[in-house]
């Protein structure tokens, strides 16, 4: 036995100064593990120590294994309180390198929102649907004939040049962009049972050049009653109804003589306006009257008992002047600031 492994006061002293030195060397828990062998370990001084005591002589091995037992507790507990100090320097520099901050602004990706035109057609049709009328539809691409020739615009009528007309190619099928809504009351007389009270919301084209008052599509809002009786007075109490609710309380309307082919008497519709920008006014709204006796006839209805009231306007132009939007082409862009500015982002 060499005489480093004699347990001595020394010797063991000596141990516990060199294992102490190893681990206050270490300066993380990988480099404090790569010591362990030798400050604490089968490898270490104070473990060979510990293996003398096996041939001390009895009389001393009381002493020795004290001054090693203690020894080798000092040491143990001064590892693991190395240890311990590493894995919390560790554990708090994990938390801080995943640490999320709850206060962070999310980053929301804006899926767009819901046009206002759409909005104010929904809330059109919910006003009509409320007194039992029903939503009605034609399509975009209209024949000529529903268009106009049952609408009694005569073949060469001034009027239907009123209304810029997209010819779609060939001539020979006769096929238009609808101008107006007005052919869904015609489809409406022919494919629905009397009564009808349909209400019809939709696009339609005229050849205009889109500027601040202007675009070449469009939508409009059609109305159209057939019953036994109907009167001008249903069409301006309907009308009063639908102001009301679209403008407020304070809202009227009044009508003007006017011409449509399809009405008889016709009259141009305005609107009373409280809540105008500058103040409360008369604005134009739309056209309505009471349903031609030959428009009826033509779809089969005997205007000897049936009577109607048609109505129709622009949902842009309401729009316009109900919300103060001064420039069309801000409803044709499609720029989703415009639709934020009516709370509708979804
Ligand atoms: N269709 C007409 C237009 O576009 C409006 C209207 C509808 C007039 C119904 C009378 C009755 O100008």
């Amino acid at each position: 036995m060499s005489s480093e492994n004699q347990i001595s006061e020394q010797s063991v002293n000596q141990a516990v100064s060199d294992a102490l030195a190893l681990i206050a060397s270490a300066v993380d828990l990988d480099s404090l593990r790569a010591v362990r062998s030798a400050a604490i370990g089968e490898s270490s001084a104070i473990a060979k120590l510990n293996a003398a005591l096996a041939t001390t002589a009895n009389d001393q091995k009381a002493a020795a294994g004290k001054l090693v037992g203690q020894a080798r507790a000092q040491l143990n507990q001064a590892f693991s309180s190395a240890e311990e100090q590493f894995y919390a320097v560790a554990a708090a520099a994990k938390l801080a390198a995943e640490a999320v901050d709850m206060s962070a602004v999310i980053n929301t990706i804006p899926v767009g929102g819901r046009h206002p035109l759409s909005l104010l057609q929904d809330e059109i049709s919910d006003v009509f649907v409320g007194m039992g009328w029903q939503i009605a539809e034609g399509p975009e691409l209209e024949s000529e004939w529903f268009n106009f020739d049952a609408l009694n615009f005569d073949a060469d009528h001034p009027a239907r040049a009123m209304q810029d007309t997209f010819f779609v190619e060939p001539a020979s099928a006769h096929l238009v962009l609808r101008t107006h809504t007005s052919p869904v009351q015609i489809r409406s007389m022919l494919e629905r049972e009397l009564p009808i009270y349909v209400l019809c919301p939709g696009r339609v084209f005229r050849t205009d050049e889109l500027d601040a008052t202007h675009t070449p599509v469009f939508h409009q809002v059609e109305g159209l009653a057939i019953d036994k009786g109907l009167t001008m007075a249903d069409l301006k109490g309907t009308l009063e109804h639908f102001a009301k609710i679209m403008f407020g309380e304070e809202a009227k309307i009044r009508l003007r003589p006017s011409f449509f082919p399809f009405t008889e008497p016709s009259a141009e519709l305005d609107v009373w306006h409280p809540g105008a920008k500058g103040g409360a006014r008369w604005v134009e709204w739309g056209g309505c009257g009471m349903v031609n006796p030959n428009v009826l006839l033509a779809c089969g209805i005997d205007p000897e008992v049936h009577s109607g009231f048609a109505f129709g306007m622009g949902i842009e132009r309401t729009l316009m002047f109900r919300n103060d939007v001064k420039d069309m082409r801000d409803m044709v862009e499609g720029d989703v600031r415009f639709t934020q500015h009516f709370g509708m982002v979804l």
